[in-house]
């Protein structure tokens, strides 16, 4: 496996193989890689002949007072990972590499940016989509491989490569768990016991509310209800938001039917997660 730094020495190493006709999977990702981006490394090896992994600590999708500084960092760590999981090459471009000097054009959406994490983190999938549109002109990859933890990410990215013509298929994969239900996130990583602890309600509240909807119950603001209860029982927890929406508009519902995604956010201390369950009903 070798780690590449700039475009111009991926789009060498990749334009061969391409002519080949060799497929290329490619798993964007932000870098302390957990068994969740490794699930996705594992699919894009079983589909492809070569895989490619970039690992950019994106600025332009951190809001002002975030995390961006702090989020973790450990390449030699993660290409270990990613080398046991399959990958051929590492994209690791440093700012100034990604993004140039007086770069000044972005993609960004209406609608679906503006519910859920949209609302609460403006710009957020500006940054995203503009990175990824990048990533993708840059690796051209036949498949692109995201985790269903970001939900409304991957539905973004897949509305962006449906309106911009991207030559991409995006594979949307299952959440990963801890045993005890806690959704991976390199963010876990800034908990301490006891708000790890803490952040077990959030999984518990959403499978609680799934059992409630297999159970029978249709009324989106009673589910909503008891997913806030559960949460308030920690004192822990600021919630940000706790949603039911149709799980391919975004847009909240009244009636559990169709295609539903219940999404929730909180706060712990300064750690924001996110986790979702999405369910036929
Ligand atoms: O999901 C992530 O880690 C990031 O949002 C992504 C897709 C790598 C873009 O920076």
């Amino acid at each position: 496996m070798e780690i590449v730094r700039t475009k111009r020495e991926l789009r060498e190493k990749l334009r061969p193989e391409r002519r080949k006709g060799k497929v290329i999977g490619f798993v964007p990702t932000m870098g302390y890689l957990h068994e969740g981006h490794l699930s996705l490394m594992r699919k894009a090896r079983e589909d492809s002949d070569i895989v490619v992994v970039s690992i950019f600590v994106n600025p332009t999708q951190f809001g002002e007072g975030e995390d961006y500084e702090t989020y973790p960092r450990d390449l030699e760590r993660d290409a270990k990972l990613a080398q046991e999981a399959g990958a051929d090459l590492i994209f690791f471009p440093d700012v100034k590499e990604m993004y140039g000097e007086g770069s000044i054009t972005y993609v960004d959406m209406t609608g679906l940016t503006d519910t859920l994490c949209g609302a609460s983190r403006p710009g957020h999938f500006r940054g995203v989509m503009t990175v990824v549109a990048k990533l993708f002109n840059i690796v051209d990859p036949n498949k692109a491989y995201f985790g269903q933890k970001d939900a409304q990410q991957v539905a973004v990215l897949k509305k962006m490569v449906e309106d911009l013509d991207f030559n991409v298929d995006i594979v949307e994969m299952p959440i990963v768990r801890e045993k005890d239900g806690l959704a991976m996130s390199s963010r876990n990583t800034y908990l301490n016991g006891a708000q790890r602890e803490a952040a077990l309600a959030i999984s518990r509240s959403l499978f609680e509310a799934r059992s409630l909807i297999e159970a029978g119950e249709r009324d989106a603001s009673r589910v909503k209800e008891r997913i806030v209860r559960k949460l308030s029982s920690s004192p822990m927890i600021l919630i940000d938001y706790v949603e039911l929406v149709d799980a391919g508009t975004l847009k909240s519902i009244q009636e559990v039917k169709g295609s539903v995604l219940i999404a929730v956010a909180v706060k712990i201390g300064d750690t924001r997660l996110i986790d979702n369950v999405k369910l036929e009903v």
